[in-house]
């Protein structure tokens, strides 16, 4: 499944339906970024740029200008040029041509002539949507723009008088996702769930970390598919790094090993966090701590419903897990203190969740006057719960110490309750040991 012109259209107008008469609109994709020397990463086209126009190629800016009230308005894209030289080096290029043609434009530039043709487009709008802040060399370009524009006074050109926060207007329409989007979601969840799975069936004493996230490599490549952020695969006290991605240790016999791993599928991203043993039996207390987080998982999707606030999900986890380290003796005092203090963060220091959508952590404000704002349909959340006993944490019993746990699911609020787009990978205890049981 693949979004269409017509999705990308739809988006367009609902813009431009809040720009207003008179503006302009200024979006350009990311650069390329070097990874070393004069080799460069993989290109991955910009999010909202690419939300907007559907074009994947590097070097491209669209612009979208609208006249007096009630005109249409128009859509230019500055691409690069076709080049069969350049083609035969680096790849196909959809070109001037392309961009009408199969991209919707209705004028199309060769990228060179940006900082020629956009003087006049800028001249005399009152508007200037622009995204400030996400690229210094390109807002320096917009800058030196505005200046050239406003040095034409004498010839009757006026720059805009207004510059408004472009990502304000974008983050928010990008934060309500479409039933295409979730569909979307809910490929790259499953792709994601096949390559946890394959993980639980592949994992043995001795395996490196690195050679465990070759087996849900495999599973993303064999489905076109590349991560949506870098692989966590961190066995024992590995766990209770956050953002662990050396992946370089053998993971080792009675311990657990975390996996924080996912895809992402036509630009829309998952999320996955399990944890299970390594030897496929969990212990007394890897289990015991397990379970806690499980269930503090469950109950915070459960309140992944239209109209709770954004933090239900935190608070509810919070307080099964406090109560859980309380009973298992490894914390003490009044939960109600140590939620209030929140000297459970000395287990648990992350929140319980982030929007998802084409970026891991989406955009979307989480507030709104003042206050956590509510899920309404169609929103996406992570809810990943975690404890982290540090392996030199002399304040509880050594059983305990090196445990590091998250589980992590990708939930849309929907009219009928929490959809869980990740449910095709295992969690319970039961269920971990019995698919580890028959690998
Ligand atoms: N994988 C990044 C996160 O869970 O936030
Ligand atoms: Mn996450
Ligand atoms: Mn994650």
């Amino acid at each position: 499944m693949k979004l269409t012109q017509a999705n990308f259209r739809e988006r367009r107008d609902r813009l431009i339906e809040q720009m207003g008469p008179n503006s302009i609109a200024i979006i350009a994709t990311s650069p390329v970024a070097m990874r070393n020397r004069d080799a460069d990463y993989k290109f991955r086209t910009d999010s909202s740029f690419f939300w907007l126009t559907g074009f994947a190629e590097p070097e491209a800016v669209a612009v979208f200008e609208t006249g007096d009230v009630g005109e249409e308005y128009s859509y230019s894209l500055f691409c690069r040029e076709r080049d069969r030289e350049m083609e035969i080096w680096n790849g196909y290029r959809a070109g001037v041509d392309g961009a009408v043609e199969d991209y919707d434009a209705d004028e199309a530039y060769a990228i060179d002539l940006l900082d020629e043709e956009i003087i006049e487009k800028l001249a005399n709008k009152e508007k200037l949507y622009y995204r400030i802040g996400q690229r210094a060399d390109f807002d320096a370009r917009v800058c030196a723009w505005i200046k050239q524009v406003d040095e034409q006074q004498r010839r009757g050109n006026g720059a805009p008088s207004q510059i408004v926060q472009l990502d304000q207007i974008l983050d928010e329409m990008r934060l309500h996702k479409s039933a295409q989007e979730i569909e979307l979601m809910q490929i790259a969840s499953n792709i994601s769930a096949e390559a946890h799975t394959r993980a639980m069936q592949k994992v043995r004493p001795g395996m490196m970390e690195y050679a465990l996230e070759a087996e849900l490599n495999y599973i993303f490549g064999q489905n076109g598919c590349l991560p949506s952020y870098n692989s966590i695969v961190g066995g024992g006290e590995n766990g209770c790094i956050l953002h662990y991605v050396e992946n370089n240790k053998p993971l080792k016999d009675g311990d657990l090993v975390l996996i924080d791993a996912a895809c992402e599928y036509e630009y829309y991203a998952s999320d996955i966090t399990r944890t299970f043993p390594v030897n496929g039996k969990f212990s007394p207390e890897q289990k015991a701590l397990y379970e806690v987080i499980l269930n503090a998982q469950l109950a915070a999707i459960d309140a992944v419903r239209v109209g709770n606030s954004y933090k239900e999900p935190h608070h509810i986890a919070v307080r099964i897990m406090v109560q859980g380290l309380l009973d298992l003796g490894l914390m003490k005092g009044d939960i109600e203190q140590i939620i209030e203090t929140e000297a459970y963060q000395q287990f648990y220091m992350h929140g319980t969740g982030h929007w998802l959508g084409m970026d891991v952590h989406d955009v979307g404000s989480y507030k709104a006057e003042g206050d956590w704002r509510a899920y309404k349909e169609g929103m996406v959340v992570t809810v990943e719960p975690g404890l982290y006993i540090a392996p030199d944490d002399e304040t509880v019993d050594a059983k305990w110490r090196g445990i590091g746990i998250r589980i992590e699911d990708d939930v849309v609020a929907t009219a009928n309750g929490p959809l869980v787009l990740t449910k095709n990978v295992v969690k319970s205890v039961a269920d971990i040991e019995a698919l580890m049981a028959q690998s």
